[in-house]
């Protein structure tokens, strides 16, 4: 992306100095990470024991002694475990919420005015729905909402910074409809969210310490992502909170740091909150404003992300490098998850993107199916979007990406059916679309979604010009039903042995 390298550039330019101390204190780690990992007491310890050390994880040394997955065995903390759901109220649902957990595990929402009612309504019916008053939504108006305050943290950078910032205008109108009492509910969704959102990831870390302080785990997610609470829980007792911890979903940060994607959420440890706060409290603990904000105020104006601050701002402040924990954290929303062995037998622990409306079936159906001893893996999913079911969507597209054509002389492209022998002739196709009478297969299996009959905008003037019917417009689906099985019965594909991913950012989106 341009505005990285824009930004890699400055960052190089002003912070050369400090590069040069970092790499050497970095070199100095590595050396005696190396050496630890080669002593084999060391390593049988590490290898027995839940808690592995923090080593940079951009480094990564060691890591081929180790093996790619922990050998866990997790217990569900909910009560019961699995419940009928049929006639439930949402709220009946979470009486086999583990509520006692969330003593130790802070959840926040992060997400703004305009999407309370179309977002935040409905993860506080499904994702959000018995966290009850642990749960924190920051955002970017102080009110009340559905039983919640939901708190302005914008509002928690210097003043001066805000009134001079022009990234910044429309929040400050948003403040101002809201202080004159004129601000409707919604009001806003035509103004660019995203421009004010990365101002909320510094001021956040320092707001949840200060009302929050000393909890576990800070988990931090957005208002279109699907959490899965169990796999959360079960993942965390396996960490120690007073190291320094952020998992996330690893993407390439400013100058070759790590940084988790904001979207799928990422969780810290209270060390490594502790540690970017330190500079909020004056000597007898009092809070004397977000100090953390102060120092990355250049950044957060230059950069176009809030998430890649915040990877920024862990490594130099807090000397926390990511702990990658894709796919578990993954971007992909519940309908695009492409399966594969990569998005398989491990635990699901957050979708970013997933639709509103999927979220609430997908909830109860957790409910419905949760186990004791297996987290719900991408493997179980198949079954809830009745991958193994339907072998037809018509209006739909499942291979929006990725897929590969077959040979443009090529039958395959005759018609839908064409299309559909061909790729179950093709041992690498699961899927396919046919469109615009052409033929694309897919090499992994998705739900996708619907789409309306149309001749794409992006498509080359010569196809846009042709004569094309309303049938040729249409985008048709289909799956190989018996070949999916057929992979699905493959080695190792019970997923008998769990894939808790060892931290990495090697194994990146
Ligand atoms: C759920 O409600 C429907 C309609 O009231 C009823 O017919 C059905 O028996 C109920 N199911 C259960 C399990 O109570
Ligand atoms: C409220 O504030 C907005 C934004 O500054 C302004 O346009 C509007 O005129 C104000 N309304 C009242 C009733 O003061
Ligand atoms: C404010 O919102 C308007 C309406 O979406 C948008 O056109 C404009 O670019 C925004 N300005 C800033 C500074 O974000
Ligand atoms: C799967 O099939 C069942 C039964 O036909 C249906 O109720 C459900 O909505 C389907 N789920 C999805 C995600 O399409």
């Amino acid at each position: 992306m341009n505005v990285w390298h824009a930004l890699q550039d400055n960052w190089l330019v002003d912070r050369k100095r400090r590069y040069v101390v970092a790499g050497c204190a970095i070199a100095f780690t590595l050396f005696v990470a190396t050496l630890l990992y080669q002593s084999p007491n060391l390593s049988q310890r590490i290898l027995s024991h839940a808690n592995p050390p923090s080593i940079p994880s951009t480094l990564d040394q060691g890591k081929a002694s180790l093996p790619e997955f922990f050998d866990w065995h997790t217990r569900s903390q909910f009560r019961p475990v699995q419940q009928a759901v049929e006639n439930k109220s949402v709220l009946d649902l979470c009486h086999a919420f583990p509520t006692h957990l969330l003593r130790d595990i802070q959840p926040v929402l992060k997400t703004g005015h305009a999407v309370l009612e179309t977002r935040v309504g409905p993860h506080l019916r499904s994702a959000s729905a018995c966290l009850d008053n642990s749960l924190l939504i920051f955002s970017d108006v102080d009110e009340d909402f559905s039983g919640y305050q939901i708190i302005d943290v914008v509002s928690d950078l210097r003043s001066d910074f805000v009134r001079d910032n022009k990234q910044l205008r429309n929040y400050t109108i948003l403040k101002e409809l809201s202080d004159n009492g004129t601000l409707r509910p919604g009001a806003g969704s035509d103004i660019n969210g995203w421009q004010i959102d990365k101002y909320k990831f510094l001021p956040q870390i320092s707001r949840v310490w200060r009302m929050r302080p000393e909890k576990r785990w800070y988990v931090f997610y957005e208002d279109d992502t699907y959490v899965v609470w169990d796999n959360v829980f079960r993942l965390l007792t396996n960490f120690d909170p007073d190291m320094p911890w952020y998992f996330g979903s690893p993407s390439p940060g400013v100058e070759g740091t790590w940084m988790a994607n904001g979207g799928p959420g990422y969780i810290l440890s209270r060390e490594a909150v502790r540690r970017l706060v330190r500079d909020d409290f004056d000597a007898e603990g009092v809070f004397i404003g977000s100090a953390l904000s102060q120092r990355w105020e250049d950044e957060m104006t230059g950069n176009c992300c809030g998430d890649s601050v915040l990877g920024l701002a862990l490594y130099q402040d807090a000397h926390t490098s990511l702990s990658g924990l894709f796919p578990m954290i993954q971007p992909h929303p519940l309908h695009g998850i492409p399966f594969s062995d990569r998005y398989w037998c491990q635990p699901v622990i957050s979708m970013h993107k997933t639709f509103i409306e999927d979220m609430e079936g997908l909830r109860r159906w957790e409910e419905s199916r949760r186990q004791t001893r297996r987290p719900l893996l991408f493997a179980d999913l198949v079954d809830y979007l009745n991958l193994t079911k339907v072998a037809v969507r018509e209006d739909w597209v499942n291979s929006e990406w990725g897929g590969y054509p077959p040979p443009s002389d090529s039958p395959a492209h005759a018609s839908f059916d064409a299309c559909g022998d061909a790729c179950k002739a093709d041992p690498n196709c699961f899927q396919w679309t046919y469109h615009l009478r052409s033929c694309v297969f897919t090499p992994w299996f998705r739900l996708g979604q619907a789409k309306a009959a149309e001749v794409e905008e992006w498509r080359p003037p010569e196809e846009k010009s042709m004569q094309w019917s309303s049938e040729d417009k249409r985008f048709m689906a289909g799956w190989d039903v018996e070949g999916i099985k057929r992979w699905m019965s493959g080695k190792g594909r019970d997923c008998k042995t769990i894939q808790w991913v060892r931290p990495s950012v090697e194994r990146i989106f």
